[in-house]
């Protein structure tokens, strides 16, 4: 955003319900001030049945683009003219280009969690990684695990079901991957485990207000050669990252992946690049206890 709101002031926004707590008005706003770009972005809250309408009224109003959180990830798609490859493969949005009228949904989460862990030096290349929890964020990143070369991928839980669809998915796609789909207990956790290169949780066990949630029971499970990563970044350091610092894991908070998808889409609408450290600090600050 500019000093001032002009005529030629370009509208960016979320659709979600509820959005009032989201973080990407002031991450994205933040960038626009730094860069000195025409650009504004709003949260708006649309419940399931308006979201037609919605997207038909940014379309006539011609805005740049916009991000889509939950319940609309999936709905989005069948009101859009294209997708991305990884998009389509997710079966989710979470950002949409307007280019001359027409709609193009990407998928940033998954490559923004990647990215976060290139940031801290960590690739995934040849990798075996378990990851716990089979929801949308399990598809996304998967996804991009499996792109960007992971050896192989376990995923655990719950419902085993879920877990079972999204590794069907990534071995019709992506075959150099390979794929395990475990339901959650403590043999397969620990088996899956003993073998893996990074842990990844993709569950809400940690997440506030429940911090004292663990998806891990037993701490000897961990070792100090094994990456720990936890998609939950309030509380910055959940009770399983924690548990990992204790046993000498390198800990990597939701962050990293908060921040980078965000400046995938940046990027994607603005063609610069988000102004990463600065916007990281601007989060710190806004969420003191982030
Ligand atoms: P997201 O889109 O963020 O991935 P989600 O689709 O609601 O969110 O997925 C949440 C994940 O956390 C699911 O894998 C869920 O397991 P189920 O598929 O069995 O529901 C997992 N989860 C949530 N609460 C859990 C709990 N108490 N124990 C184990 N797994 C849990």
């Amino acid at each position: 955003m500019k000093d001032t709101i002009t005529g030629k002031t370009k509208l960016l926004g979320l659709l979600g319900h509820p959005v009032e707590h989201s973080l990407s008005p002031v991450m994205h706003n933040k960038g626009f001030q730094n860069l000195n770009l025409d650009f504004i972005y709003l949260c708006f809250d649309i419940k399931e049945e308006s979201l037609n309408e919605a997207v038909q009224g940014l379309k006539a109003i011609g805005v740049r683009g916009f991000n889509v959180t939950m319940p609309h990830k999936k709905t989005i798609i069948q009101y859009l003219d294209g997708m991305s490859k990884e998009a389509e493969l997710i079966g989710a949005v979470n950002t949409v280009v307007n280019d001359a009228g027409k709609l193009y949904g990407h998928n940033t989460d998954g490559k923004g969690y990647v990215r976060a862990l290139v940031e801290e030096g960590i690739s995934v290349k040849d990798k075996t990684i378990v990851m716990f929890g089979a929801g949308g964020a399990s598809r996304s990143i998967s996804v991009e695990l499996a792109l960007a070369g992971a050896k192989e991928i376990v995923i655990i839980n719950r419902t085993v079901h879920k877990a079972v669809e999204i590794c069907n998915m990534l071995n019709r796609n992506i075959p150099t991957c390979k794929t395990q789909a475990k339901e959650l207990n403590d043999e397969n956790t620990r088996e899956a485990i003993e073998r893996a290169d990074i842990l990844i949780n993709n569950t809400s066990l940690g997440m506030h207000p429940y911090e004292d949630q663990c998806i891990i029971k037993d701490e000897n499970l961990l070792r100090a050669d094994l990456i720990v990563s936890d998609l939950i970044y309030e509380p910055s350091k959940t009770a399983l990252l924690k548990m990992a610092e204790k046993k000498g894991c390198k800990i990597i908070n939701g962050l990293g992946m908060l921040v980078w998808q965000g400046a995938l889409a940046f990027e994607l609408w603005t063609g610069k690049k988000m102004p990463i450290d600065e916007i990281k600090q601007k989060l710190l600050k806004e969420r003191m206890h982030l």
